[in-house]
């Protein structure tokens, strides 16, 4: 048995085919809101359940009830506001209307939403509530900074899913992972998020993880995230290579995650874990910190904001992992919890040391990571 999705039920927000035609052609006469990125994902995520219970852009009350108390006004946890922005102009382009028409950047008609509310939520109280800051130079707040002051709220019936045009074979619904983990006969399934190549340490805390259930899934975001992150064709490539060689097929594999990365630190774990819950997983990742950037968040803060739910009002276990290294006297990977040797044994790089390397045309070492990944990222950076 499954674990059932968060608030019970998987929503599916698209009308039936029958149903499409005329929904259509009665949008066209409706005011329109065009669809920045993270809403045309975030409409994507609606529409398939990875937001269940969600079932359009939040109200008012639920919108600042999730800010206050990281949960819908139903008391449902949900940790981060799912927004569709409006400016003022597009306020008057509304008008008094109560349908509006949601297009995407070709003025394709994706939604029709039943508008219950418009709303002001201004920017930087948002933004000190969600990322804990206002700084411009923290990249969710520089997408919320690029929207409009306004919050349009409503329901959602969905006409057609955004285009996509790259890795479609990854590109599985909830109720496809579902489907597939019973085919697999997986009961118990860990989760785990990454917007990265994978390395060792990445390896370990999923294998760890895997020895204790039936399956491991793998959901890398593929929405290009920072442009300074690795792209996520060339991040595909390293996915397919790694499993290929060091995942047993039997108990692993690969689906991506449509969301726009906010890097939210602990709301977007919490958020993160529940969205896996809808796909099915019972287990879910969260080491050292998890959804961060910069210094904005500690390094464990992402695993403490837990603690401030019950267990079952989440549903999902997360699992914890503390930094984990290359220990050269282990000569294995390890966290402090395993190795007594020193930092000077400790093999640890970050993210912007290899990303150096290979801008100068270095492959990241053998501590940090597979041979077969290495020489993928080696190659895709000489002609980055
Ligand atoms: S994230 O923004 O998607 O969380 P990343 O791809 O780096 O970034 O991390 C994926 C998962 O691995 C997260 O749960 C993160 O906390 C964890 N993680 C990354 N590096 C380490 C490490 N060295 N030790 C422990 N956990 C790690």
């Amino acid at each position: 048995m499954l674990i059932p999705p968060h608030g019970g039920a998987l929503v599916d927000l698209r009308l039936t085919p029958d149903d499409v035609a005329s929904a259509r052609e009665n949008a066209q006469k409706m005011p329109r809101i065009r669809l920045d990125r993270k809403e045309i994902d975030d409409l994507e995520m609606l529409a398939t359940g990875v937001y269940s219970p969600l079932r359009g852009f939040m109200g008012q009350s639920d919108f600042f009830s999730v800010l206050e108390r990281m949960r819908l006004k139903d008391d449902t946890v949900w940790p981060l506001p799912v927004t569709l922005r409006a400016t003022a102009e597009e306020i008057d382009h509304i008008g008094t209307s109560d349908r509006i028409a949601l297009e995407n950047e070709t003025g394709t008609i994706l939604a029709v939403m039943e508008l219950h509310e418009r709303f002001l939520a201004e920017r930087s109280s948002t933004a000190r509530a969600i990322y804990g800051t206002d700084d411009p130079a923290h990249p969710g707040v520089q997408t919320l900074m690029s929207e409009g002051d306004f919050c349009l709220g409503g329901s959602l019936q969905v006409l057609d899913l955004p285009a996509r045009k790259r890795f479609l074979p990854y590109r599985l619904e909830p109720s496809d992972t579902r489907r597939e983990f019973e085919k697999r006969g997986w009961s118990r399934v860990v989760g785990f998020q990454t917007r990265n190549p994978l390395h060792h340490a990445h390896e370990y805390i999923q294998k760890c993880a895997l020895e204790e259930v039936d399956g491991l899934i793998l959901q890398p975001i593929v929405d290009d995230p920072k442009p300074d992150d690795v792209p996520a064709a060339v991040r595909m490539k390293t996915y397919e290579a790694i499993f290929a060689h060091y995942y047993p097929p039997e108990h692993s594999m690969i689906s991506i995650f449509p969301e726009f990365m906010q890097y939210a630190g602990p709301r977007e774990a919490v958020f993160h874990a529940l969205c896996r819950k809808n796909y099915g997983c019972s287990h879910f990742i969260v080491g050292r910190d998890h959804a961060g950037v910069g210094n904005y968040y500690g390094p464990y803060d992402a695993q403490r904001i837990f603690s401030r739910f019950e267990p079952n009002e989440i549903g999902i276990i997360p699992i914890f992992f503390e930094v984990a290294f290359y220990c050269r006297r282990c000569e294995n990977m390890a966290t402090l919890k395993t190795c007594p040797h020193k930092a000077e044994d400790h093999v640890l790089y970050s993210g912007t040391q290899i990303r150096t390397m290979l801008r100068a045309g270095e492959p990241p070492p053998r501590e940090f990571t597979r041979p077969e990944v290495a020489e993928i990222l080696i190659e895709a950076y000489r002609t980055l």
